[in-house]
């Protein structure tokens, strides 16, 4: 359900936003909307011209739109269409053509007549382009116009493919693709260097003659573009800002992307609020990094001059929130991450009983355990903790062809040296070596690769958790099947997959688990494993008398931290365990250097590690707390 813009609450809002609690309650209301504007143009016997987008954030809005077709009897003989853009060169065969995008998410399973719908023509010729895109415009116009445009916005701020830079007053055109856009794009071509690095466009003038424009963004990896969009000033540097000058535009998105709005993200500066502890906690340590003051320096002018004047009357003095704050913060920091034995834990992240716990990390990837929180793995180990760690999916689609190959001539001078016979093991070599020159990119390896692959994982995987100090028999691969698609694009959740994940919950019976709550990660398989895990527990909840005394605590890893107010446990790392982090991450040498999926951060892993808890322990230390060379950051699910 939409919920309402109060004038006061959204005054740094430029356009009108709606926010909704999760993106499928937004596509269908988008969705809703289209299908309404279909039926009144049906009924006056008119054409509905759409203006229609790609990406993967209209693809729940399409999904609605195919089921009321199906389901509700909603005809789409009515409907023209335009699609936004197309890559050029490109030929409309192509799997990452936006041909194929709209044949696979929407045009293949509807009546529309294929004559009426128009996507920009990536095969024409360079010269033939700027009278083409003259057309695409005309043939718009003489339609009456566009009833209504849906948008997506990509991470520059482009609508369309209208990158920084973009006239507001700009046609259909040829444009040049920014570089974060290819590389948000690279996942799909199998490689940034396969991304086309031109693109055909209807132009900002185009989108904004369109009667309704609806732009929408899901997922928290939007918020800050969203931000800009809705509340930054209007700049060519941010296209979608052109978007405040027009009447007919919403923004419609989900609650993570609106996150950073300021009605959400500092409600104290719009509105009387309700304060719980956690927006107590949010706005003082904003309070204190907004002016650069620790926490216990800050005083009721200060909370005065900032929005806070409400909190300080209703719960004052300032004094004593400071003090009730900064303990909150200091009560997180433990060198004991699985409890401390013979302490009172009623002031601590976790209890002091049973003082030798059974804990489990699961990792999704074959690396996550290390990366995201290797301090606190080597420590739970070292203080006697029963620990098991289990990969959750095998990794196998983030590994070199070429490192295959050099396993594979280690596997035959190996057998050879031990006097066996390598007829097998050559052919499936040689099959290899003439496969790989051939491979187009996105292309999925043959099943014999994909398990090579797989295997050099799970040996980086042992090593790194040998390292830390695992026994072999606490160290397990469950390779989940919704994984194995051998492509990035993976199958949904099966019952396999959590049936597998009973099992193991079953046989360890754990006291802790540690798990990836890093629902930012690019291809969404954290936040798919995170939610087997949860439906295990689920299951397992009420019949298992262990689980009414299993806490779950959620880690993040290579792509983002928790805010400080969010950390509820934060275990300090002195420099050697830094290092011998670093050593434990080392292991995975096929995701050194330069890993096949590296999202769009250029550092190594190792150092997105130790950059991330170095800048954990110096949020703390800013805030007046002790001084630490860096920190893992932990919030515990309640489930
Ligand atoms: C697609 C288009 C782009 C996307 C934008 C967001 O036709 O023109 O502007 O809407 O790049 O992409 P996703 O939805 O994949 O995040």
């Amino acid at each position: 359900m939409a919920r309402l813009n109060l004038l006061e609450e959204t005054r740094y809002e430029k356009l009108p936003v709606s926010v909704y609690n999760n993106q499928h309650e937004a596509s269908v209301a988008v969705a809703n909307r289209i299908a309404d504007l279909i039926r009144a143009k049906q009924a006056k016997g008119e054409k509905a011209v759409l203006g229609l987008a790609t990406g993967v954030t209209p693809i729940g809005v399409y999904a609605e739109l195919v089921r009321l077709h199906k389901e509700a009897g909603l005809s789409f003989k009515n409907v023209i269409t335009f699609n936004l853009d197309e890559y050029y060169p490109m030929k409309p065969t192509a799997a990452q053509s936006y041909v194929t995008f709209m044949y696979e998410n929407l045009f293949g399973h509807i009546d529309i007549d294929k004559a009426n719908v128009h996507i920009p023509d990536g095969t024409l010729d360079k010269d033939a382009v700027a009278g083409y895109c003259l057309a695409y415009e005309k043939q718009i116009e003489e339609l009456g116009g566009l009833d209504l445009q849906i948008l997506g916005i990509g991470r520059t701020g482009h609508i369309g493919f209208n990158e920084p830079g973009s006239a507001p007053n700009s046609g259909t055109r040829m444009v040049t693709l920014d570089d974060l856009t290819r590389s948000d794009a690279s996942r799909d071509f199998g490689g940034k260097a396969n991304v086309p690095t031109k693109a055909i466009t209807m132009g900002i003038g185009t989108i904004f003659k369109a009667r309704e424009i609806i732009l929408m963004a899901w997922s928290k990896k939007k918020a800050p573009i969203i931000k800009k969009a809705v509340e930054g000033e209007i700049s060519g540097e941010v296209p979608a800002t052109y978007l405040q000058l027009s009447q007919h535009v919403e923004f419609v998105l989900d609650e993570a992307a609106a996150s950073e709005l300021t009605r959400f993200d500092t409600p104290w500066l719009v509105k009387d609020c309700v304060w719980d502890n956690q927006l107590k906690k949010k706005a003082v340590i904003w309070l204190a990094n907004e002016i650069n003051k620790p926490v216990l320096k800050l005083t009721e002018e200060d909370y005065n001059n900032h929005g806070m004047a409400q909190l300080a009357v209703e719960q004052g003095p300032v004094y004593n929130i400071n003090i009730d704050i900064f303990n909150q913060i200091q009560h997180t920091i433990t060198g004991w991450p699985g409890g401390k034995p013979d302490a009172d834990d009623s002031q601590r992240p976790e209890r002091a009983l049973p003082a030798k716990k059974r804990s489990i990390i699961f990792s999704p990837h074959p690396d996550d355990d290390v990366i995201s929180m290797g301090g606190t793995f080597i420590r739970l180990v070292d203080q006697g903790h029963d620990v098991h760690v289990a990969y959750q999916t095998s990794g196998n689609t983030a590994v070199w062809d070429d490192d295959v190959l050099r396993y594979m001539e280690f596997a035959i001078d190996f057998t050879n040296s031990i006097g066996e016979d390598t007829t097998h093991l050559q052919k499936s070599y040689e099959d290899m070596r003439a496969f790989f020159p051939t491979k187009q990119p996105n292309e999925i390896d043959t099943q014999e690769i994909r398990n090579v692959k797989g295997f050099i994982r799970k040996t980086e995987a042992i090593s790194g958790a040998r390292y830390a100090g695992l026994q072999d028999d606490h160290i397990h691969f469950m390779a989940l099947p919704f994984y194995e698609t051998g492509k990035t694009k993976k199958n949904s959740v099966g019952e396999e997959d959590i049936q597998l994940t009973i099992d193991l919950l079953q046989k360890i019976k754990p006291q802790q688990i540690f798990a990836a709550g890093d629902f930012a990660d690019p291809n969404g398989t954290h936040l798919v494993c995170f939610k087997i895990i949860l439906a295990a527990l689920d299951r397992l909840k009420g019949k298992e008398a262990w689980v009414e005394d299993c806490w779950l605590w959620m880690y993040r890893g290579a792509w983002h931290e928790f805010e400080t107010y969010e950390i509820e446990m934060a275990v300090p790392l002195s420099p050697q365990e830094v290092i011998r982090k670093r050593n434990a991450i080392f292991k995975h040498q096929s995701q050194k250097d330069r890993p096949v999926f590296p999202g769009d951060d250029a550092r190594e892993f190792w150092v997105r590690a130790e950059d991330r808890t170095r800048d954990t322990a110096q949020r703390y230390d800013r805030l007046g707390l002790a001084e630490y060379e860096a920190m893992e950051a932990f919030k515990r699910y309640m489930f």
